[in-house]
Formats: C-alpha cells, sequence, structure tokens
C-alpha cells in the first residue's frame, strides 16, 4: 500500500543517483518505475547559480583565485586548522596527503577494507602495502583491537575512515600504534563531525581529506581538501598541488617568481567550483540540521522494527557529532537485493554500499586470493541497505520509507 493513495508524484529535478551510489551504472535506469523518493537530491539553489555567473565574470577561472582562498580561510577557521588545501577531490587530497606525509615503497598502511577504493588507490600509487583489516560490527568502523592485529614491522601509518559521517576512535587507535606512525583521515563523508571531545574530524591526526563531490552533504560537483597541522608538510603539499612549483608563494607576493622547486602534480580545483562550495558552506548549518532530524527520525520510528529483529539500525557513540550524511540499515544478506528492487517498485529508491576491497576484483587478482578473511565487513558488504537522506526530503516521502519497510520486512 502506498502512503499517498497510490499515487507516485514525481519530485521535479530529480537527479540521476550517482552510480557510485547506487552500485549500478545510469543507463540502467530505465528499468524502473516512477520515483517518489529518489535516493539522492543536492541542496542547491539560485545562490550557487549566481556564485558561478559572478566567478565568471570575474575571469575567476584558474585555482588560487579569491573564492578558493574564501574556501579555505573557511576550512581553517571551523576546523582550526593551520592549513587548509582546496583539491580536485577527495581521492587527490588522499594522494596529495600520503606524497606529502612521504609515504613510500615497502610501508604499510593500515586501513578499513569497508571503503571506497580511493583510500587504497593511495596507498599503491605511493609503492607502499595497502593492509586491510575488518570493522566492528555495531559501529561498521575500524577499531582499535583490530588496528592492533594488523601492526607490523613495516607499519607506517593508518587511514581511519569515519563512515556514514561517525567519528573513528582515533583516540584508541592513537594509543595503540608506535612512535612514529602516522594518521590520515578519509573524512570524505565526515565534514563538520566532531569527536566526544569536541575535536573536529580531519583535524584528529597527521591529515585529514574531505569530499565535495556531487553526492556528499555540501557539494561543488567534484571537490575535496587537505587539512595539515605540520608547517613543513603543508609546505610540501602546497607545491605539489601546484605540479611542484612554488607558485603559491609567488600568489602570496612572497617571492617574485615561481619554479620548479619539488616533486609534483596538478591538485588545485577551479575557482569556478569554489564559488559554488562557498555558497554551501553559507548552509550548511542548515543542511546539517535538517540532516540531523531526518537521521534521528529514521532511528526512532525504525526502532520498533529493529526490536523485532527485521533488521540493524546504525549507532551512534554517546556524545560524538556526527555530519549525519549516512543512514544506512542491515538486513539479511539473501533479502536485500530483492529488498531493493520491491522498494525501487513502490517508488522508493535505496542503494547497496561499498564491495569490500579485500573481495573486489583487483584486489583479488593481486593477492592470487591471499587475503585473509574479513567476516564482518564481509557481512556488511553483502547486507547494508543505504535510505534516503538529503535535505528536501519531505516528512511524507521518509514516512513512505519506512511505512514501506514496515509493510516489506513484517512479512
Ligand atoms: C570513504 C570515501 N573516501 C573517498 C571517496 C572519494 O571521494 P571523491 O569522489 O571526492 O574523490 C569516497 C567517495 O564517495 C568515499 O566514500
Amino acid at each position: 500500500m502506498r502512503e499517498n493513495g497510490g499515487k507516485a508524484k514525481l519530485i521535479e529535478g530529480v537527479a540521476p543517483v550517482d552510480e557510485r551510489a547506487s552500485g549500478r551504472p545510469p543507463d540502467a535506469h530505465g528499468a524502473r518505475g516512477e520515483v517518489t523518493v529518489p535516493f539522492h537530491v543536492p541542496f542547491l539553489d539560485e545562490e550557487e547559480t549566481r556564485a558561478v555567473i559572478a566567478a565568471l565574470r570575474a575571469g575567476s577561472l584558474g585555482g588560487g583565485g579569491a573564492y578558493s582562498r574564501q574556501v579555505e580561510a573557511h576550512l581553517r577557521a571551523v576546523l582550526k586548522s593551520p592549513a587548509a588545501f582546496f583539491v580536485t577531490s577527495c581521492t587527490h587530497a588522499l594522494e596529495l596527503a600520503l606524497m606529502a606525509l612521504r609515504i613510500g615503497r615497502g610501508d604499510e598502511v593500515i586501513l578499513p577494507s569497508f571503503t571506497f577504493p580511493s583510500t587504497a588507490t593511495c596507498v599503491l600509487r605511493q609503492g607502499a602495502i595497502p593492509v586491510f583489516a575488518d570493522v566492528a560490527s555495531d559501529t561498521w568502523i575500524m577499531g582499535a583491537e583490530e588496528v592492533s592485529r594488523c601492526l607490523s614491522a613495516k607499519t607506517r601509518a593508518t587511514i581511519l575512515v569515519h563512515y556514514a559521517g561517525h567519528p573513528a576512535p582515533a583516540k584508541e587507535i592513537a594509543a595503540r600504534l608506535p612512535a612514529g606512525c602516522l594518521i590520515i583521515e578519509d573524512a570524505a563523508h565526515a565534514f563538520g563531525a566532531m569527536t566526544d571531545q569536541g575535536r573536529p574530524v580531519g583535524m584528529l591526526g597527521d591529515a585529514g581529506c574531505f569530499s565535495f563531490h556531487a553526492t556528499k552533504n555540501l557539494t561543488c560537483g567534484e571537490g575535496g581538501a587537505l587539512v595539515l597541522k605540520d608547517p613543513e608538510i603543508a609546505q610540501r603539499a602546497e607545491r605539489i598541488r601546484e605540479k611542484g612549483t612554488n607558485r603559491s608563494e609567488f600568489l602570496r607576493g612572497e617571492v617574485d617568481r615561481y619554479s620548479w622547486v619539488s616533486e609534483g602534480s596538478s591538485y588545485v580545483a577551479s575557482d569556478l567550483l569554489a564559488a559554488v562550495l562557498v555558497e554551501q558552506l553559507k548552509k550548511s548549518p542548515l543542511i546539517y540540521e535538517r540532516r540531523r532530524a531526518i537521521w534521528h527520525r529514521y532511528a526512532q520510528r525504525l526502532a520498533p522494527l529493529a526490536a523485532r529483529g527485521g533488521l540493524q539500525l546504525p549507532i551512534l557513540q554517546p556524545g560524538v557529532q556526527s555530519s549525519y550524511h549516512i543512514f544506512a540499515i542491515l538486513v539479511a544478506p539473501d533479502r536485500r537485493d530483492g529488498l531493493r528492487q520491491q522498494l525501487l517498485r513502490r517508488g522508493v529508491e535505496t542503494t547497496s554500499h561499498y564491495v569490500p576491497l579485500h573481495t573486489s576484483p583487483y584486489w583479488r587478482h593481486a593477492t592470487r586470493n591471499a587475503q585473509r578473511p574479513l567476516p564482518v565487513t564481509e557481512h556488511i558488504g553483502r547486507s547494508l541497505l543505504r535510505l534516503p537522506i538529503y535535505p528536501s526530503l519531505e516528512p511524507a516521502q521518509q514516512d513512505l520509507v519506512i511505512d514501506t519497510l514496515y509493510e516489506l520486512l513484517s512479512a
């Protein structure tokens, strides 16, 4: 039974679901019925459009312009970070971080297998070795015990993934690491999240990496940021980002010409994208508040169904502040994909999430299937279902998601 009397209301301007979020290519969408509740809708209005036009008119096209400086100043202020770099993606922020931190050939880097490939590809690009860890069955995040299990004499760093926007236990993990072992945060989901001690995510280790991709809470289409504490590492990152030159120092008037001074690549994002992000950052409190309310409404309304064993709900550690990027549930693995199809037939778009990296075709081939099993990650990979969560989600739409889950999972 459909809440609105069987009439599917098409939402205007519905963006197609990103293939990474849905796990299927965009051209596979034709087979589905009308979507009443899309999986994701970015929160954009006329201000972003006006900002891009203003940036175009001002000729602010390349990187390092006025809008990028505004973005970076904002990040430094809210994260209390001495250095912030607006870059082309979180993937590039991770690559830049590992280059600047000089993670190198043969170094081992511990990271969860339950993550996006970028958390691992940045390690491989340095000639280093990813060591895949399991996640905890309640938080779906890599814990300190598991990091301890993965340590070896070659461990050089660990990458924490703040899955869904919930802070990973950085302090507990740091306490288990040998001296000199680095912590990098993949905070792709977690801009605005905080620990129970009020410390901003991204500032819990040696480098913090954020995503402003189209599917994230705040977006400029494709974009990311790297925050760093150490001034020497920050100078290295700044030069690598600018093709191995000291162009940023030149733009600040610190040198009278710029030249090739280090290894490098091109991770500078266009000022046009920064113009969009400036507007998104202004909306950040509203976006956060709406996501928070929707997350807690799901948790509260679905609790009786969870108590009956129909599904497993996500948990929030006491005192932490999530960014509420994802609301996901766990259902029986043999039920998950069929449930997605049933929900879609009722107009509700949901998605699965990561295929665990240690079971992915690339890694299986690279290791000739010699990777140790990670049972919790494998179970979560098969049973996790993400529900729609975004600021413009109407209560009636959310009710439809909840009621349909009750209908399908009570049977
Ligand atoms: C945990 C994680 N890290 C990194 C990324 C890559 O982000 P970006 O698209 O900004 O490169 C993603 C993408 O969703 C992600 O989920």
